[in-house]
């Protein structure tokens, strides 16, 4: 590959007052960087894909992450009430196409179990569904999946790596939160002469790496809408991103459910539209550790790293793959349209000492900007199947 070029304008996180920015050696930095050093630089994906999911040293391989003691918290581990209504969510889709039995209840990277447990224990006011729903989780972390064997002790469940294994044939709802951003992206930054992909490049001297900018235009950047590759709003050093690994996800999952019914929920943090506007202007990616943002370039493996899901991205795929696409809502609609402001009522008097700490929560699930705003809905269903509950007011194809 000939010499790749710094790219002229890439953020990048500072390091966090106090934590030394040298970097650090880890096992899968060192087999990085041999890979590089054989057969050049690596696209953002295949650095992502490694620091995440390394078969040995991947970050989700090697560890529980979730919770306060961990690097990140995410919805479900905040509050019950958040797979309850999503719990509620499916019955209530079961219900309106007809009440299939058996329907298969599939959740995409379930973390600890969380979700799935409360969404069982809540939907079981639906009656009969709880007897119809068969239980499959697609997870590829050994650790996690041993988190959620605990907490679904009991639950007649089945584990896949990938969703292909999920038998074919009955409907399916599908819930995935906070797994499409770990989809690995790649990066593209507008240059004088073009679009030129951003690529992860050892540094030359010491352990670390670098984003370069390869010299040659790739043909991926046709994925990319047609309003972001040649608009006149986008400026030299912009940065857009595509996922073909989530866009392939979203393929799968509108196959499945055009071919046999069901609706699938993903809520992630993103943007959505075909414009530059609302794009994260230089990029999404992001790593986080103890709560605290670092930079994914240092020691692999060791830190989170995700990215912004482009909603439109995967409402495209889902249409093209057959499927009817609702939304994106807010997160702050979608669970308040699903009644979680009468679960906190009913929770707080059922447990007036915990009052408090249940309006704290439902406060950061829908007021704070971030997990009400940033974090978004979009539901995939079967043309011609009653729209998926909660975006009956949102309109078709928005996306
Ligand atoms: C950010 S965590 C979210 C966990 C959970 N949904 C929650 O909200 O608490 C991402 C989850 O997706 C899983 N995951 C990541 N990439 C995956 C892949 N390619 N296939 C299956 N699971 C994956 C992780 O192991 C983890 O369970």
């Amino acid at each position: 590959m000939p010499s790749p070029t710094a790219p002229s304008n890439l953020q990048r996180p500072a390091s966090p007052a106090g934590q030394d920015p040298s970097p650090v050696t880890t096992p899968l930095a060192s087999l990085i960087r041999r890979r590089i050093r054989a057969e050049g630089p690596i696209t953002v994906a295949q650095y992502m894909a490694l620091a995440i999911a390394h078969p040995e040293h991947g970050y989700y391989v090697t560890r529980d992450p979730l919770g306060r003691e961990g690097d990140f918290v995410t919805a479900p581990e905040i509050s019950q009430m958040y797979g309850e209504v999503l719990g509620l969510w499916a019955a209530l889709h079961w219900q309106a196409i007809g009440a299939p039995d058996p329907v298969l209840l599939v959740e995409l990277g379930p973390g600890r179990g969380t979700l799935m447990a409360d969404a069982l224990r809540a939907a079981r006011a639906m009656p009969g569904f709880r007897a119809a729903a068969r239980v499959h989780l697609v997870e590829t972390s050994p650790v996690l999946r041993a988190a959620q064997r605990a907490k679904l002790a009991g639950i007649d469940a089945t584990w896949h790596d990938a969703l292909e294994t999920v038998p074919e044939g009955p409907p399916l709802l599908v819930i995935a939160n906070e797994f499409f951003d770990c989809m690995p992206i790649r990066q593209f930054q507008r240059a004088p002469q073009g679009w030129r992909e951003i690529l992860v490049d050892a540094e030359p001297e010491g352990a670390g790496f670098r984003y370069v900018l390869s010299p040659r235009p790739d043909p991926a950047v046709m994925l990319l809408p047609e309003a972001v590759r040649d608009g006149a709003d986008v400026p030299i050093g912009a940065i857009a991103e595509i996922s073909p690994a989530a866009i392939l996800q979203a393929t799968a999952i509108a196959k499945r459910i055009a071919a046999s019914g069901g609706a699938a929920l993903v809520i992630d943090y993103g943007y959505s539209g075909a414009d530059w506007a609302g794009r994260p202007p230089l990029g999404s990616i992001q790593s986080l550790r103890a709560h605290a943002a670092t930079d994914p370039l240092v020691e692999p493996g060791s830190a989170d790293v995700t990215v912004q899901v482009d909603f439109h991205a995967l409402a495209v795929a889902a249409r093209e793959a057959g499927a009817a696409t609702y939304g994106p809502l807010t997160q702050r609609d979608l669970l308040r349209r699903l009644g979680i402001e009468r679960r906190a009522e009913q929770l707080a008097q059922a447990n007036p000492p915990h009052a408090g700490t249940i309006a704290a929560a439902l406060d950061r699930l829908i007021v704070g900007e971030t997990m009400a705003l940033l974090f978004k809905a979009l539901a995939i269903a079967r043309p011609g199947d009653p729209v998926p509950p909660a975006f009956q007011a949102s309109g078709r194809e928005s996306a």
